[in-house]
């Protein structure tokens, strides 16, 4: 007999609908109970997705009391540290949007208590199950590069500022970075190997989320549009990253990998203002080393595919919780990804390097 998993959806917003929906595609999985902070949210989400038998909570703690195997969090950033705490300690597996946390000691606690309660805690990093992201990956840890000594990633959009709890302080953390920037820093820390960060000099503003011209809640912008950072990483390497909402410009340039044998460029996919990021996907990807002292540029086939990443990051949530294995994106790999999104912040507030430590958990 088939083996039903009870899952518990916190906070019913936006991207609750896109998890609703992967785990209503499964016929091995039973949305329980949906939890919202506005009275009444949770209830009108369960009715709009036709979530037979799901029960609606104001408080996640009431959530918590049922027989979850379970929870995806889908709330603000901010909200990300405790719902998460809380449900491993009610013994529930953690499947939380991205970015991890506000802080790197939210990200801590978040995951030593995973630890401590021998609980999967995934971050949402969907672009992980593109396979041209996973391409990527692959060629950079072939060896094929030879040693990695640089990497530049980031990007940018013309125009394409959220509003709302994204560009609130106190609910998002941070503005660009955490929205669209940690998948910048996913993809290239990920091909990696996730090396740890040093130190971080940084520089943030804010220039166009503050004017009324560019953004319609201009008076209510509180977090940055644009961020640019020098990380060093353990290993003798350097990491340039640059993330922008909204600049006049049209790219923030491409991703790229220096290595001593051989160099790795990639453009990200889709057009239109809010292009030039990593969560639309890779548009190119072209290798430039030397045989016997000529140049050569080879251009990687990108794959053209059909696979719903969203729905398949769900499910490997899923598959993970029934068959015992361990976090399919380890919130400790991702806790590096927090530090330096952490270290940015502290640096650019300063005008100045910082060092980043990571406790060993
Ligand atoms: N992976 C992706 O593609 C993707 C896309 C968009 C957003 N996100 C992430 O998903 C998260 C939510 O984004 P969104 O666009 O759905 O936001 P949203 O503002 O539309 O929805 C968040 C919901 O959480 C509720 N909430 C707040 N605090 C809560 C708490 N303590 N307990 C229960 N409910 C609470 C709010 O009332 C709201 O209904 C963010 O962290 C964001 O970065 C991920």
């Amino acid at each position: 007999m088939t083996q039903i998993l009870n899952i518990g959806i916190i906070g019913s917003g936006g991207i609750a609908a896109a998890h609703a929906r992967a785990y209503l595609d499964m016929n091995d999985v039973k949305i329980a109970g949906v939890a919202d902070v506005i009275p009444g949210k949770a209830e009108e989400f369960i009715k709009r997705l036709g979530l037979e038998g799901a029960q609606a909570f104001d408080d996640h703690k009431d959530l918590l009391e049922l027989d979850l195997d379970g929870v995806s969090i889908c709330t603000p950033n901010v909200a990300h540290h405790r719902t998460s705490v809380d449900s491993l300690l009610a013994d529930k597996h953690v499947l939380v949007e991205k970015p991890l946390a506000v802080t790197l000691d939210q990200g801590v606690e978040m995951v030593q208590v995973a630890k401590q309660q021998q609980k999967i805690l995934t971050v949402g990093f969907q672009p992980r199950y593109d396979p041209n992201m996973q391409a990527v990956k692959d060629i950079v840890r072939s060896g094929e590069l030879g040693n990695v000594y640089y990497a530049q990633t980031g990007g940018g959009r013309r125009r394409g500022m959220p509003g709302g709890t994204f560009v609130n302080k106190g609910l998002a953390g941070a503005g660009a970075m955490a929205d669209i920037g940690c998948y910048s820093l996913d993809l290239v820390l990920n091909a990696l190997g996730y090396p740890k960060p040093l130190t971080v000099s940084a520089f943030t503003s804010n220039h166009f989320g503050t004017n009324s011209i560019y953004h319609p809640e201009a008076d209510k912008f509180e977090v940055e549009d644009f961020g640019v950072a020098m990380i060093r990483l353990e290993g003798g390497k350097v990491l340039n990253f640059k993330i922008s909402w909204a600049m006049h410009m049209d790219s923030l340039g491409p991703t790229l990998f220096l290595g001593t044998d051989g160099g790795l460029k990639l453009t990200p996919a889709g057009s239109g203002p809010w292009s030039g990021v990593w969560d639309g996907g890779i548009g190119s990807i072209s290798m430039y080393h030397d045989i016997n002292n000529h140049h050569v540029d080879t251009t990687i086939p990108v794959q053209t595919h059909t696979i719903d990443i969203f729905k398949a990051k769900v499910r490997d949530f899923v598959v993970a919780i029934k068959e015992g294995k361990p976090a399919p994106i380890p919130g400790e790999e991702i806790l590096i990804n927090q530090a330096i999104i952490d270290g940015i912040l502290r640096s650019s507030e300063i005008g100045k390097e910082v060092d980043i430590h990571i406790p060993v958990i």
